[in-house]
């Protein structure tokens, strides 16, 4: 390889780029309304053993692939699996990787343009009349979702925006917008976190969040905590190896996945806080709990004082971290592109972001009833109708656990104990019991969690 793998300029650079992954409508969107449905408590504390047990192990095992290999995803199986067990059929994982980074790229930005939508409103003034009208609002949600012209549009924009991003490089692209999106989204968390605490539902929201009842919590629970845990991680498609592969060898891996995982459950919480102090504010039945962020918030952040400018900034707060993290989805893409076909930069970042972007056109109209595309249902769940509902289902609950599996399977039994322990030694000096605790984890913990919830999803699929 003639040319020199780009860098992070710093361990800072790719704790917040890989944190900006991290970190994104998961967090603020996903968390707050799964955390709502399986009644807070337990569920909060099963979340933050998974992230302990299988997130950090895992996302310790992607940054060392990434590093170890200095490739992007399927470079990096190339490279590790020579001469190993099962040699090039590893290659697989890699290509799953870049498949499921193509597919979530798609859907995301949709999700993601409508935050757009909302600033605009919440600046124009128009989400203030709507939100004094909740049957209006959700009247409106409806309609926007069935205009495919807005819908594409906004799709476009946000695309745009993260092309944009990538296009520039890993230093001059994604780790500038990381420093600049970061600071500013935590600022934006902080300051509505204080403002929660001045709301009368921030006492029932604490208790909701963390008064553990265990009563409630379910087996399909304990499962979805699992499988979030990958998603809000971005892990089991590569991202963090590629992330990984930017990495500095003088920086020490271990710390900065569990600065990385540990920033993501801040946030989460965070954003939860927020939400549902709001909420427990006042009288209010929340009818569709995924739809929380979208018809609920606007609602009630109007009954407060300051609703404009809480509700702009809370839009922009969700913008910036959907957009530091489709830029890492890119990034996988982009890098496969650029290291395997040996294309230029900008060539794989505006050929991939088009191919994504026309993708994503399907669940962008699949939303809104076009007869068509919105009736598919492969899996045959009311949840999983449309493309979008198809996509995000595969990706969610099949790609990524089995991605991570996969990953994990490789790391602790196809990579030998001493090739391990020299990458995460190397920036981090020696790792004491962390060592055998981290690969015990990765060997058994990590693989039986995973693969519990892969069996689930396989009878779930056939109870249905
Ligand atoms: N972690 C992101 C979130 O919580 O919104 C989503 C995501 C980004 C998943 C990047 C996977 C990925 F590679």
């Amino acid at each position: 390889m003639a040319k020199q793998r780009a860098q992070w300029s710093g361990h800072l650079g790719f704790i917040l780029a890989a944190a900006g992954s991290a970190i994104g409508l998961g967090n603020l969107w996903k968390f707050p309304y799964i955390t709502f449905e399986n009644n807070g408590g337990a569920f909060v504390l099963v979340y933050l053993a998974a992230i302990t047990v299988v997130g950090v192990p895992i996302m310790v095992a992607e940054v060392l692939l990434g590093r170890k290999s200095q490739r992007n995803a399927v470079g990096a199986f190339r490279v590790l699996a020579q001469g190993k067990p099962g040699g090039r059929a590893w290659l697989g994982v890699g290509f799953l990787g870049v498949m499921t980074g193509f597919i979530i790229l798609s859907y995301y930005c949709v999700i993601a343009g409508w935050t757009l939508r909302y600033i605009l409103m919440a600046v124009s003034g128009e989400l203030g009349d709507l939100a004094y009208h909740p049957e209006a609002l959700e009247s409106f949600f409806g309609g926007f979702l069935g205009n495919p012209l807005e819908q594409i549009l906004y799709h476009c924009v946000f695309m745009g925006a993260t092309v944009g991003v990538v296009f520039f490089g890993v230093g001059k692209g994604i780790e500038r917008a990381a420093k600049i999106l970061m600071p500013v989204l935590f600022a934006i968390l902080v300051v509505l976190v204080v403002y929660s605490i001045s709301t009368p539902g921030f006492r029932q929201a604490m208790a909701f969040l963390f008064r553990p009842n265990f009563h409630e919590l379910t087996t399909g629970s304990v499962l979805e905590a699992l499988g979030h845990s990958f998603f809000t991680l971005s892990l089991g498609m590569g991202a963090m190896l590629t992330y990984g592969s930017y990495m500095r060898k003088r920086d020490s891996i271990p710390r900065a996945a569990v600065t990385i995982c540990a920033l993501d459950t801040l946030i989460a919480i965070m954003a939860c806080v927020i939400m549902f102090s709001i909420i427990f504010s006042f009288d209010f039945e929340v009818t569709k709990s995924s739809s929380i962020l979208f018809t609920t918030l606007p609602v009630v952040f109007f009954k407060l004082p300051g609703g404009h400018v809480i509700s702009a900034l809370f839009y922009l707060l969700v913008s910036f971290a959907a957009l530091s993290s489709t830029i890492s989805l890119l990034e996988v893409v982009s890098s496969y592109a650029i290291d395997e076909f040996g294309w230029a930069r900008r060539r794989a970042t505006l050929t991939m972001g088009a191919a994504i972007l026309a993708f994503g056109v399907l669940s962008a109209i699949s939303l809104g009833g076009h007869a068509a595309l919105s009736n598919i249902n492969l899996i045959g769940r009311p949840s999983t109708a449309g493309v979008f509902g198809t996509l995000d289902y595969l990706a969610s609950n099949w790609f990524l656990p089995v991605g991570g599996l996969l990953i994990a399977l490789f790391t602790g039994w196809i990579l030998t104990r001493d090739e391990c322990r020299q990458e995460l030694e190397e920036g981090h000096g020696p790792m004491g019991w962390a060592y055998p605790a981290w690969r015990f984890l990765i060997k058994f913990a990590a693989p039986a969690a995973v693969g519990a919830i892969i069996v689930s999803v396989i009878l779930g699929a056939e109870y249905q």
